[in-house]
């Protein structure tokens, strides 16, 4: 029997701290104007130093309102699958770290994902292969990150693009034969050959931080925004063709694509070269900037909340990011 998958349930934390791009004007030379018209960014949130709005605590009041929405108790999550390039700690891993955050108790399954902004797409996907073989019934997918901490907040190339935040999800097996609620098709994928573009190459066991590295500011992360931009629009729309066509669907039938937001303008290419109304596209970028593997979720949730996204309607999520890492999830809400 073909068991059903459903979000059952979704939840944000966006950190009380918000930066402007009026505030970053201050610390490099940039202008609101610039980032406005490059990246479709006014502002981010940053997570406190101080603690509480780590990625562990964001995840814990994301969850939360998931819970309440799916109307189910932290011990009915059979598997926590925590996305994120930014966990609180190397080990352990930061699902177990929620999971006893949360009071689960039941010793469910806690695995953290590395496959930066794609980690969340890849959290759902896994976790439907999951839920449709019978082998867990519910599960929490999280994208949650701290980029704030990885920013160089002196180089003007990157520091003006992402921010912290989270995003969480909980699907589970949907037994009303009633309720159309569904994962139509998946993909995910990853290309190493492009590794070099966006990447962190030191604080890892090939390369430890050492005071010559702090010293230069070598130890965080890097990116080629040019080479990462042509890949990111190509893979975003292959990804949707993709799930479209596994799930023999078409494009004019989906209600909403929900993107990853890493710039309004690969968003928009994407539209173009899928052919997509941009009315039905979820854009956010303005509010959060690139919150990694967050960024779907909290796009999704938003949409939910605000009442565009209604149950029965089509989704097609679509993630790419380091690795390079990329999935798409075709699903009726
Ligand atoms: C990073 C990105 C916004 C840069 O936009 P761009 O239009 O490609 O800009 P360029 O890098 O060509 O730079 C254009 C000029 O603006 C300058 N510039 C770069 N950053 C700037 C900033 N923050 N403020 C002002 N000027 C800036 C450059 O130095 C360059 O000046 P020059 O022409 O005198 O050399 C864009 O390439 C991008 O978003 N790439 C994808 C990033 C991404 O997706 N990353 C995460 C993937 S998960």
């Amino acid at each position: 029997m073909d068991i059903k998958v459903k979000i059952k349930g979704t939840g944000i934390y966006a950190p009380k701290k918000v930066v402007t791009n009026f505030d970053l004007e201050k610390i490099v030379e940039t202008s609101d104007e610039w980032i406005f018209e490059r990246t479709g960014i006014k502002q981010r949130h940053i997570c406190s130093t101080e603690g509480g709005e780590w990625p562990s605590d964001m995840a814990y009041h994301a969850t939360l309102d998931a819970l309440k929405a799916a109307n189910l108790e932290p011990n009915d999550i059979d598997m926590i699958l925590f996305a994120s390039v930014t966990p609180d700690h190397k080990l352990p891993n930061t699902a177990c770290i929620l999971q006893q955050k949360l009071g689960i108790t039941n010793k469910c399954a806690a695995l953290d994902i590395a496959a930066a902004c794609s980690g969340f797409v890849y959290g759902l996907n896994m976790a439907t292969g999951l839920i449709k073989m019978g082998a867990i019934k519910n599960a929490l997918i999280i994208g949650s990150e701290m980029l704030s901490r990885e920013i160089n907040w002196k180089d003007r190339n990157t520091c003006i693009l992402f921010g912290d935040g989270c995003g969480v999800a909980i699907v589970g097996a949907n037994e009303d034969a009633s309720d159309s609620s569904d994962v139509l098709s998946l993909h995910l994928g990853a290309d190493g050959k492009g590794k070099e573009f966006f990447d962190q190459p030191v604080g890892g066991a090939v390369e430890p931080i050492t005071p010559t590295h702090i010293e230069e500011s070598s130890h965080f992360m890097q990116m080629k925004g040019r080479e990462m931009f042509k890949v990111a629009t190509r893979t975003l729309a292959e990804n949707a063709r993709i799930v479209l066509d596994r799930a023999d669907e078409k494009l004019e039938n989906v209600d909403w694509l929900i993107p990853h937001q890493a710039n309004v303008r690969i968003i928009e290419t994407t539209g173009k070269l899928l052919g997509i109304d941009p009315e039905k596209v979820i854009i956010n970028i303005d509010k959060y900037a690139n919150t990694s593997a967050a960024t779907v979720p909290i796009a999704m949730h938003e949409a939910i909340t605000d009442g565009r996204i209604e149950r029965g309607q089509l989704l097609l999520l679509d993630a790419f990011g380091a690795g390079l890492t990329t999935g798409a999830t075709l699903l009726r809400y």
